[in-house]
């Protein structure tokens, strides 16, 4: 009997238990690659594995000087082999209360017992590639700390951008999302910067489809980082947020997206119909193949204030709440749900993450798509400073928080912490 264990072409294909000290994944070992199959099924990217059961007990062989029958008999006639004793009760301390057992049906306990119990039925799992990495890039070829995210760098789009893919690759991330910091003489009220062709993104995106083919390149469709507003969208001199003007660039911004090797182009800017006007542009122009995630559930949240330092990208004026969603509403999550899905987006996203879990549950439950939770900048930047501060377990909260995103309903996790959970889930630390 042979049984087939197809092999992800990641480094890291699984990971072990949530609650295991390290979260040690399945490392490929050299024997495994060597045995893979990858000449014999050369051009293929999956790898084989074929284990026989006639070949699996090499190592143990042991002299055997009873048969089966005489063993049997031996047990039969009274002599069974000696095997340890039952261990002996564990002593309770001293000043423990002796009292009758409570009589219990049920004992939830029992199925939380020990490691490999809870690792059993541990309902919820994690890997890196449920992991999509946000990566703020810039002109400078120098990489520059951002103060109000600690660990995240404006990387140079030419050196840093992709020494920090190939780490998050090695650990079985192969997701990222980029975020231009554009020179402020780009920017414009209309935000055209937002199509070129030749601009920051593209470029970006050219050079890493150059380098890694197979990476997944997600890009963000909105104004705001090329608006001299500071808007998702064009402001009109009342201040009005113009919508159809606005899906008309970002119709643009896709296709430009698209044209440079973009995978999945992700519109941020909560303007009504721009999915279906994106779908409608892409496919005209023969990006039939590009996917959409849309940010269905956006709202006009206080936890994004870090990721706009990192980009400059403050609203001159005003704040975002006439296209971002009010953090008070649940109901109204379900018309942008159905909105996004009868326009033909792939994926929908709701952001923030941990304080939106009801929200992601809520659109897990109500629609077919894939689901995608953006654990935001502010979100981030709190566990990093509670971990400084040395008030909580950085590591550990951080686990904990992309768990219980999982746990809500979310396939993939934007979060800035792709890289360092990636590498706690090999088993790797920093
Ligand atoms: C803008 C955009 C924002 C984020 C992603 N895309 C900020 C905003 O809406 O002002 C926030 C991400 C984060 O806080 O990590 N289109």
């Amino acid at each position: 009997m042979a049984s087939t264990i197809l092999n992800a072409p990641c480094t890291v294909p699984s990971v072990k238990g949530f609650d295991t000290q390290n979260y040690s994944g399945l490392r490929p070992t050299s024997s495994l690659r060597f045995n893979s199959g990858r000449t014999s099924f050369s051009g293929r990217s999956q790898h084989l594995f074929v284990v026989k059961a006639s070949e699996r007990h090499e190592g143990h062989v042991k002299k055997v000087d009873m048969s089966i029958e005489e063993c049997e008999a031996a047990v039969v006639a009274g002599n069974a082999p000696e095997a340890p004793p039952v261990p002996p009760k564990p002593a309770a301390p001293v000043g423990t209360p002796v009292i009758q057992p409570l009589q219990l049906s049920r004992r939830p306990r029992r199925n939380r017992r020990s490691p490999a119990l809870r690792a059993s039925f541990q309902e919820t799992s994690i890997s890196p590639a449920n992991f999509v990495y946000p990566l703020f890039i810039h002109e400078g070829q120098e990489d520059t700390p951002i103060g109000a995210m600690p660990g995240c760098y404006r990387l140079g789009w030419r050196h840093g951008l992709v020494e920090e893919v190939a780490k998050a690759r090695d650990v079985g991330v192969n997701s990222i999302v980029l975020f231009p910091k554009v020179p402020d003489a780009l920017k414009s009220p209309t935000g055209d910067e937002a199509y070129n062709d030749n601009g920051l993104v593209p470029r970006a995106i050219r050079l890493l489809k150059d380098k890694f083919p197979d990476l997944v390149i997600y890009t963000d469709v909105a104004l705001d980082p090329y608006s001299s507003d500071g808007h998702d969208g064009i402001v009109r001199e009342d201040g009005v947020i113009m919508n159809d003007e606005t899906v008309h660039q970002l119709c643009k911004q896709a296709v430009s997206q698209a044209r440079a090797g973009a995978d999945v182009v992700s519109p941020s800017d909560m303007m009504d119909g721009r999915v279906g006007a994106i779908r409608a542009a892409l496919d005209a122009e023969g990006f039939n193949h590009v996917s959409i995630m849309s940010y269905t559930a956006k709202y006009a949240s206080s936890f994004y204030g870090p990721f706009r330092e990192a980009l400059d990208s403050n609203p001159r004026f005003g704040d975002k709440k006439t296209y971002q969603m009010n953090p008070a509403n649940y109901r109204e999550a379900l018309i942008e749900a159905h909105a996004d899905e009868s326009e033909g987006a792939d994926i929908l996203l709701v952001k923030p993450g941990l304080p939106y879990l009801d929200i992601i549950r809520l659109l897990r439950e109500k629609s077919p798509l894939p689901i995608a939770a953006y654990q935001v900048s502010g979100e981030y930047s709190m566990i990093k400073a509670g971990g400084v501060l040395k008030m909580i377990d950085e590591e550990r909260v951080m686990m904990e928080s992309l768990m219980c995103l999982r746990r809500a309903g979310a396939d993939i996790i934007l979060t800035y912490f792709a890289l360092q959970a990636a590498r706690c889930l090999c088993g790797e630390k920093r």
